[in-house]
């Protein structure tokens, strides 16, 4: 195979091909895309069918060797071994390649000055234990303090009252409590939107950390001189009756990291400042605390739920 071809045939699956040889390629195509002429399911065909035109289009266009499908296959066999109830490889490269972030994007349109949303990630667990106004969410995990408050309010600016707020981020040694034991319950915690939309909690000044890269899909990154990295987050779900559920994530301002993302997770709005607090300041709830902490502020704007 020349050589030219991948380099210069990029968006033209055509191109340095015999009409002979686009001819039997282009029949494969449509007989393909006929076999799914009567699928009942209209929906389903209609994304078959693309998918099937996609696919080949790609196969054409790189001119696929069979040692690569045979790569593909092998890989995509390795990420099917390393997943189980915890480990999903296969989200991992959805996340890795953008796919989750487009998917999102897609789902939740802007609407008006609703927060955005971005990627939910493998580390959400059903039953966070429920803190209080003002609690905190750290239950012993190592890092630095961080008060977090806001307002929960819809697009019309009123306050929602009773928002469940759910939160989960990494320690600072950059493991979620289920890494260490799927038991385990820490830095991570669920609250409500007080009668005036507001909230606060203590939690963990994020850090950064690499998404799990001991099977398939870290290999895939080293391979392409790309980073397993974060960049420093804390995940939200916002819940509330008759408004969309906000997945999201805060991150601060100024992270080296911010716009290398290892998930394309980061979006402009969702950037916020972290105030350092040196030492002996006194916390908001009128606390002298060991150390340095850190406070942010994080307005949630949720869009209806029809929007
Ligand atoms: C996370 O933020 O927890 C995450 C997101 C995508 C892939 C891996 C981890
Ligand atoms: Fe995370």
């Amino acid at each position: 195979m020349p050589s030219f071809v991948n380099d210069a045939a990029r968006g033209n699956i055509y191109r340095d091909v015999t009409p002979a040889q686009r001819t039997i390629e282009d029949q494969l195509v449509e007989k393909v895309v006929q076999s799914f002429d009567h699928t009942p399911d209209p929906r389903l065909k209609e994304v078959m069918v693309s998918l099937v035109r996609h696919l080949h289009s790609f196969i054409r266009e790189v001119r696929l060797t069979e040692a690569e499908w045979g790569a593909a296959i092998e890989f995509l066999t390795r990420a099917g071994h390393i997943t189980d109830d915890v480990r999903q490889e296969f989200v991992l490269l959805s996340d890795t390649l953008g796919a989750s972030m487009q998917t999102i994007n897609i789902n939740n349109a802007a609407y008006q000055d609703a927060t955005e949303a971005t990627v939910f990630g493998p580390f959400f667990v059903e039953d966070s234990p429920r803190v209080e106004r003002g609690g905190d969410i750290a239950f012993g995990a190592p890092g630095e303090a961080c008060w977090v408050e806001g307002n929960v309010t819809g697009t019309d600016g009123n306050p929602l009252a009773g928002a469940r707020i759910e939160v989960w981020e990494a320690d600072e040694d950059g493991l979620y409590d289920v890494q260490y034991d799927a038991g385990k319950r820490s830095a991570r915690g669920h609250l409500h939107s007080d009668t005036d939309g507001s909230y606060c909690f203590w939690a963990l000044t994020p850090t950064p950390y690499p998404i799990p890269d001991d099977g398939p899909v870290g290999q895939l990154l080293t391979a392409v001189g790309r980073s397993p990295l974060r960049a420093s987050h804390l995940h939200f779900m916002v819940t509330r009756e008759g408004r969309r559920t906000l997945v999201t994530h805060i991150f601060p301002a100024g992270d080296p990291i911010l716009w290398d993302d290892s998930v394309f997770g980061v979006k402009q709005s969702l950037i916020k400042r972290f105030e350092q607090q040196p030492a002996g300041t006194p916390t908001p709830d009128g606390r002298i605390i060991d150390g340095a902490w850190t406070r942010v502020r994080f307005d949630i704007v949720l869009a209806p739920s029809d929007a």
